[in-house]
């Protein structure tokens, strides 16, 4: 096996540190972001959840119409071999496929195939105890946010709004009426039902909300999919922030207003069926 390091990068068959990997100007992903993407977690070499985002970047795939010619186990061939080759237990690894590599034209080229990156490097889990911030912005995102496209500018800019409001994440709404976050879904409790947007055009299906919805329905939490306003998101009793990257944290400040903290025995029982759940999936000792 290649020798490990600390991260990796890799663009159509070649391996390299990712602050070395070249990839072509005319990558149709460069100009256009004409691509798509999933981020996972990776721990001991091993996958969580693989099939849920395989099935998510095959639907964003078709959406874009992008024509992908490796199959599911090919892919991860590549994808396992990439996190092998980092040293790191706990990474978080990200791919994409482009339309292919062609002169600038808006329309499809007639030649071009697929092109396929890949970055993992090492993060380490997050801490689900610590409460976070959130800021509230209008969600300017377009009409098919439940794919996963390399067009990410609203959120790459709300992104930064919350940082200079000292936020950690963004709640977008439409119209007072919540969707998500930036990089995340949101879930409320309230009265000891979990709520939380139903997976329509306006959300990413998050493969961790999922979970958490499932999670719920074992612990006999009942899960309400529709859409709560941002006054009922002030009132709630507890919101948790979910992601590949985060699990599910929970928010204790919407700017300067102080929120949540009134379910906090359900909402770690939550946690803990998560975290539960995901090493049980790794087939990995609980950790955390
Ligand atoms: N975020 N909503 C948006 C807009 C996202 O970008 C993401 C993922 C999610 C959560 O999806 P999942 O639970 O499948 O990661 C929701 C990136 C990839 C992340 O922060 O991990």
């Amino acid at each position: 096996m290649a020798e490990t390091m600390e991260n990796i990068g890799y663009y159509n068959g070649t391996f390299a540190p990712i602050e070395k990997l070249m990839l072509p100007a005319l990558d149709r992903g460069v100009y256009f972001g004409d691509g798509v993407y999933e981020a996972l977690r990776v721990e001991q070499h091993r996958f969580f959840a693989l099939n849920e985002h395989l099935a998510r970047f095959r639907a964003s795939l078709a959406f874009l119409r992008i024509d992908f010619p490796l199959t599911d186990e090919a892919l991860t061939a590549i994808l396992q071999e990439a996190a092998d080759r980092v040293d790191s237990d706990s990474q978080q690894l990200y791919f994409q496929v482009t339309r292919g590599t062609a002169m600038r034209t808006h329309s499809f080229p007639e030649h071009a195939s697929a092109n396929l990156m890949i970055l993992s490097r090492a993060v380490p889990l997050a801490d689900l105890s610590e409460y976070r911030r959130v800021t509230v912005l209008p969600d300017t995102r377009w009409g098919h946010c439940n794919i996963k496209s390399l067009n990410l500018i609203p959120s790459v800019l709300a992104a930064q709004a919350a940082k200079e409001r000292g936020c950690s994440e963004a709640v977008f709404h439409r119209d007072g009426i919540v969707s998500e976050c930036s990089s995340s879904n949101l879930l409320m409790l309230k009265n000891g039902v979990l709520h939380t947007a139903p997976a329509d055009e306006r959300i990413l299906p998050g493969v961790t909300r999922a979970h958490f919805l499932m999670l719920a329905g074992r612990l006999n939490i009942p899960v309400e999919e529709t859409a709560f306003s941002l006054a009922q998101m002030m009132d709630a009793d507890e919101l948790m922030i979910t992601s590949t990257s985060v699990h599910g944290v929970p928010v204790g400040f919407v700017d300067d207003a102080p929120v949540c903290g009134r379910d906090s025995a359900r909402l770690r029982r939550l946690q803990k069926a998560y975290r539960d759940y995901f090493w049980d999936e790794l087939g990995i000792a609980a950790r955390v």
